[in-house]
């Protein structure tokens, strides 16, 4: 987490503290599971290593590409190295296309809904989110909250660029502060409970169905480390894309103009700018997949022919045939009551679910529970 300079104003602040492929004092520390939950929780990297142009150290980052494209079978990279400073400006162009309407959805309810949303956090409350990208959803939360009382908000990301447009985007809202947090989700969750004042509560945000990237077990299990990290009556506001039409679907993540094949693909050019690699991009495609069994969209990228690709900061050489793929995301979809469900195995109470009309997306507003001393 990056610290706070006493009498700082946050921005000024976060301006200096965000500049992309720089280090934090304290923020030497990733490995957290990425978005895509196919890896396993690792542990943290040493100090004093370099990073890339998404705040990752360039160490952990080569080891997962190593891991990712050594494996037998199915070759994968982890999305979460999607979000350099590239991806993230791409992830906001996909987040305005018209097939992609699950940001305009999660938009739309939080604006709807958000004082009801702080009317059932008591005060005094903090709020943090997890993966905050640019920060245009929390606007109507933090606004609310502000009006109620002063308030401090958390955002989380492992992308410079991201946090450092979150903070621009919502500087401005009066009586909020912004203490941006350069973490994986789960370390930087964490440091914020250790920051909360006797009788706080914490509002955890968690939006934009970014769960949908675990495997549903992974996603599990990952909301139960988010309970561990949270005191009873902490409450969490989840975002889940559900299930819909397969071609809707499958648009929204195979747009026509090519925005999110670029975003996709982005990944092979952060490997090439960042470990030396020789991907030749015109040799590559974005494909999108519907896994009827798993419920979810996968992005892959398909080899156009055979080809040896060789990544030397990574230590790697790769040979892929033609039309074998890198699997690089997973979109689950679920069902208002699969949340609910699965929020409960992991400890939460769900006190209440909105969805939107237009674009079949759901908010559940979770309230953490006392462990049960049976089990
Ligand atoms: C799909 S975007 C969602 C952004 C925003 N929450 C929204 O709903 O539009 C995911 C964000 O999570 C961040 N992210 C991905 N993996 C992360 C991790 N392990 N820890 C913290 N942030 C992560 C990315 O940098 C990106 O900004």
């Amino acid at each position: 987490m990056i610290p706070e300079p006493a009498g700082a104003s946050s921005h000024a602040w976060a301006a200096i503290a965000y500049r992309p492929g720089q280090r934090s004092r304290d923020n030497d520390r990733f490995g957290y599971p990425s978005c895509m939950g196919k890896q396993e929780a690792r542990g943290a990297g040493s100090g004093g290593e370099a990073r890339g142009g998404g705040g990752v150290s360039l160490r952990e980052f080569a080891a997962d590409v190593r891991a990712g494209l050594s494996k037998q079978g199915q070759r994968e990279l982890p999305s979460k190295y999607f979000y350099d400073e590239v991806g993230s400006a791409l992830f906001e162009a996909i987040s305005v296309l018209p097939e992609y309407g699950l940001t305009r959805a999660d938009e739309r309810i939080v604006r709807a809904h958000a004082d009801e949303i702080v009317s059932r956090v008591p005060s005094p409350a903090i709020v943090a989110e997890l993966g905050s990208g640019s920060g245009r959803k929390p606007r109507w939360i933090l606004g609310s909250l502000g009006r109620r009382e002063p308030a401090v908000y958390y955002p989380i990301d492992i992308s410079p660029a991201a946090l450092a447009r979150c903070e621009w985007e919502l500087s401005r809202i009066p009586s909020v502060r912004i203490i941006g947090m350069l973490n994986p989700y789960l370390e930087g969750l964490k440091e914020v409970a250790s920051r909360r004042k006797d009788g706080q509560r914490i509002l955890v945000l968690f939006l934009g169905s970014t769960i949908g990237n675990f495997d549903r077990p992974v996603g599990e299990q990952f909301l139960g480390q988010v309970r561990s990290a949270l005191l009873p009556g902490d409450a969490l506001l989840l975002g889940t894309d559900l299930e819909k039409p397969i071609p809707q679907m499958l648009a929204a993540y195979d747009d026509p103009v090519g925005v999110t094949a670029a975003f996709n693909l982005n990944l092979l050019a952060r490997i090439n700018r960042e470990l030396g690699g020789d991907f030749d991009l015109r040799r590559w495609r974005h494909a999108a997949r519907w896994d009827e069994q798993q419920r979810r969209i996968e992005m892959h990228l398909v080899s156009q022919e055979r080809q040896t690709v060789r990544i030397p900061r990574a230590g790697v050489e790769v040979s892929f045939r033609q039309d074998e793929t890198i699997w690089t995301e997973n979109s689950h979809k679920y069902t208002p009551d699969l949340v609910a469900s699965m929020a409960q195995r992991a400890g939460f109470r769900c006190e209440a679910q909105w969805s939107d009309e237009e674009w079949p997306f759901a908010e559940s507003f979770l309230i953490a529970i006392s462990p049960d001393p049976s089990r």
